[in-house]
Order: C-alpha cells, then structure tokens, then sequence
C-alpha cells in the first residue's frame, strides 16, 4: 500500500498513541468523560477564550464543568485553588502559569502528561522556554496552551493619527509620543493600580534599557552580578518618567479597565500583554484601523512569554485527562483559541494565515525568538523565577512606581530580592 505524505506523517503519531493506550478521538459509542476545570479569565475576550476550549472538549467525547475565579492576576485564584485542595476538593484540571507548575509539582500534586506529549511530540513543538516550566524533573505536567508576550505597545490608532506620529521605534520615540499625548490632553499612558501590572511596564523598560543578556542574568538565572550600575539607575530614572505619564493610575483599578480607557481613546497607550489583543477582538475592533500593536521600544527581537497552561491534580481519571490534554494542544484548537485570545500558539507549527496582523507579528517574533533564545519568562507573570523573587521584585518596583521609595532605596531592594533568592547563580529547573 503506498501511502500519500500526510497518511506517512499521521501513521507513526497513531501508532504511538495506541502504543500509549490513548484512542485518537473520541467516538459515538465512547461515553463522554466527565471533566471539571477550574480557571480564572472571566473578561470579554477571555470568556471568548474558554468558550474556544469549552467546544473543542465536548467535540472530544468530554462533560465540561467549570469553576471561574475572577481576580486580575492570579494572586487571588492561587489562594482559593490551594484552599480547595487543603478542604479536598481541588477541580481535576486547573489553569495555572510559570513556577506555580514546579510549587504544585514538588508537592506532588500533579499527574503526569508525558504519554499524550510523546504521542503529540510536545518535546517537538513547544518553544524550549516553555518547556522548562511545563516540566518538573523531566516530566510533562502541564499543557501549554498559548505563548502571549507581554513587551508591547497598544495604541488607540484615531488617536496616534490625530498625533500625526509614528510608531516609537526607540526610547526617546516614546518619550515625544507620550510628551504630545499630554499637550494635546490626552492621558499618555493607562496603568492599573495591581503590582503585576507595574512589574509588567517594569520588565519591558529593564529589558529595553539593559539588553536581552543583561534581562535573562538578571531575572532568569538571577545573578547578582549583573545588577550593575550599568543598568539598574537608568531603569529607575524611566520607570519615574513614565509614573509622570501614568495619570489615570487612581481611577484604573485593573489591567482591563485600562485597556478600556485606551479603546475609547481616553489614553493613548497601554504596556500589557497579548490578551489586550483578545479584548480587542472581541470588541471587533482591527488592528491598524482602531488600535496599533508595537513592541516596546529597544525590546524587538525580544519575546518577554507568559504561557497559560493547564495542570492535571492526581485523581483526575484517567480518560479525562488522557481526552483533555490532547484536546489542548491539538493544531486546530490553539488556532482557533488564540485567534479569540490575542497570544502566539504554544506551538510553533500553528499556521498563522487565520490571525490579524497582531497574531501573525507574535508569532513570527515568537518562532525567531525560540531560535535566538530571546523568549525570555515574564517577571510579572511568574514565569521568570520563582513565587518568592517574583513578590519581591514586585514590592520594589510598586513601591518605586507609586513614588513611595526612591531610585536609590529601589536599587538597593531589588539587588537585596535577587540576592536573597539563593546562591546567586542560578539554573531555572527543568
Ligand atoms: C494572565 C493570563 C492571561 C490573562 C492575564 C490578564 O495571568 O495568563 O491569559 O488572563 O492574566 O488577566
């Protein structure tokens, strides 16, 4: 029998996944597996998210139950899930980003995926960088489904014509943007009040003004030597000029509501991740037209990821998690879900023709970045160290950021944050 190219691509994936004992799809006569999940995006173009992933897993064969924890951040979601399973009652699969995965692995909490990764050849597919957080001790334990990136610009585009400016390609680029937003009343900049949010401006500021290698010493691999005085008084010093732009920052209490005053053209700008785009989107707003994607000035080439992955708890049956771990990172899904949520694939052999210019600028920056090793883990998003360096370095740059401690005191606390993480060197753990 001689087989077409597809058929000789797709034989040996079946034969692995029979091998694994996993059946390739669900079938009429399998009934369907219950499956509870647990999640924290409750905003408009996250909910379009879920729904993405809602579909695809009854499609699979699965009998979907949800509990949504609202909370900008994960801070709050974190501590209900850790009360659920302190009372015993932990969802089977939840939602959960960067060392929070290696918290809930040592604890051996988590199952492992690693017979649907080797059937769907995640080692293959998924950026390097996301990898060392979906694994614990060389096992799969958690499903990445998307790759946002947080070092961008988004620009209500009415606004930046009526500026009659470019996209601010450098540092003093931005600084005139933002200086004509404010002569023409505009507010220049929408922040929330949330420390994530300022670790989100910080990280995209330290990584332009220090460089990709000076940002992974720093934050990856947390070696104090880097903290130099190179770099860290130049970032303070932007940090404080862009607090002087921020003047919404009382009336902004989360990421969204910023997000909002920049749609209606209240603000000019906001630094925030790829699921603005999603909420964009599912406004039906287009990019050029209504809004403007750039990234962070002096940070292109540089892709700062926050991956959104889902982790299996122990007694999740085996069905269930076997059905829902490759409904996750099935091509077609991660297209169709990232398209509603405005990040790259978790994968790098997504087609990109189906995403607006945004989506397909991700993920071309995402594919080069893999390959340079500038895919660098977001500080905000704990997916750069750490839960302990992560709140350390977000009590510093908060505390600077909101005017309540100097440059010079922020120096000193934050080499003191990644000073007290350790040995100094240190080798992110796979
Ligand atoms: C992150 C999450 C994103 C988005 C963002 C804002 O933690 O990874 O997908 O939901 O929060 O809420």
């Amino acid at each position: 029998m001689s087989l077409s190219p597809p058929q000789r691509v797709l034989l040996p994936t079946l034969w692995l996944m029979l091998a694994a004992g996993l059946s390739p799809a669900a079938d009429a006569d399998t009934p369907p597996a219950p499956l509870e999940i647990a999640s924290w995006w409750v905003s408009p173009g996250e909910r379009a998210s879920l729904e993405v992933i809602r579909r695809h897993a009854q499609t699979q064969g699965l009998r979907w139950q949800q509990r949504i924890v609202a909370g900008s951040g994960t801070r709050r979601y974190g501590d209900v899930l850790k009360r659920w399973v302190a009372e015993n009652r932990a969802p089977m699969a939840s939602q959960v980003i960067g060392y929070d995965i290696h918290d809930w692995a040592r604890q051996a909490q988590l199952a492992f995926l690693d017979d649907v990764a080797t059937a769907q050849e995640w080692d293959e597919v998924v950026p390097l960088g996301i990898q060392q957080l979906s694994k614990y001790q060389g096992h799969w334990v958690a499903a990445p489904i998307n790759a946002h990136s947080t070092n961008w610009l988004w620009i209500n585009a009415r606004r930046l014509r009526q500026l009659k400016a470019d996209a601010p390609d450098s540092w003093p680029d931005l600084l005139r943007l933002l200086d004509a937003a404010q002569k023409a009343g505009i507010t220049p900049l929408a922040i929330g009040t949330e420390a994530w949010e300022h670790t989100l401006l910080f990280e995209a500021v330290a990584a332009g003004a220090g460089g990709a290698e000076f940002y992974r010493r720093a934050f990856l691999e947390l070696d104090s030597s880097a903290l130099d005085d190179s770099v860290l008084p130049e970032i303070f010093q932007r940090m404080r000029l862009l607090r002087h732009y921020a003047k919404t920052l009382a009336q902004t209490p989360s990421w969204d509501k910023a997000t909002e005053q920049v749609r209606r053209g209240e603000a000019l700008l906001q630094v925030q991740g790829t699921w603005v785009d999603g909420e964009f989107s599912a406004r039906q707003l287009k990019p050029d037209e209504d809004y403007a994607c750039f990234r962070f000035p002096d940070t292109q080439g540089m892709f700062i990821f926050n991956a959104d992955q889902y982790m299996f708890f122990k007694h999740t049956p085996e069905p269930a998690r076997q059905r829902f771990a490759r409904v996750l990172l099935d091509p077609a899904m991660q297209a169709e879900l990232n398209i509603a949520t405005g990040a790259a694939p978790a994968r790098v052999d997504v087609p990109q023709e189906k995403f607006n210019a945004c989506g397909q600028k991700a993920i071309r920056d995402m594919r080069r970045a893999n390959l340079q090793r500038t895919l660098m883990g977001s500080i905000a998003m704990g997916n750069a160290n750490p839960p302990a360096v992560k709140n350390a370095i977000y009590a510093v740059v908060s505390a600077h950021f909101l005017g309540r401690i100097d440059d010079a005191t922020a120096i000193t606390r934050l080499r003191q944050a990644i000073a007290g993480a350790g040995s100094g060197k240190h080798t992110p753990v796979r």
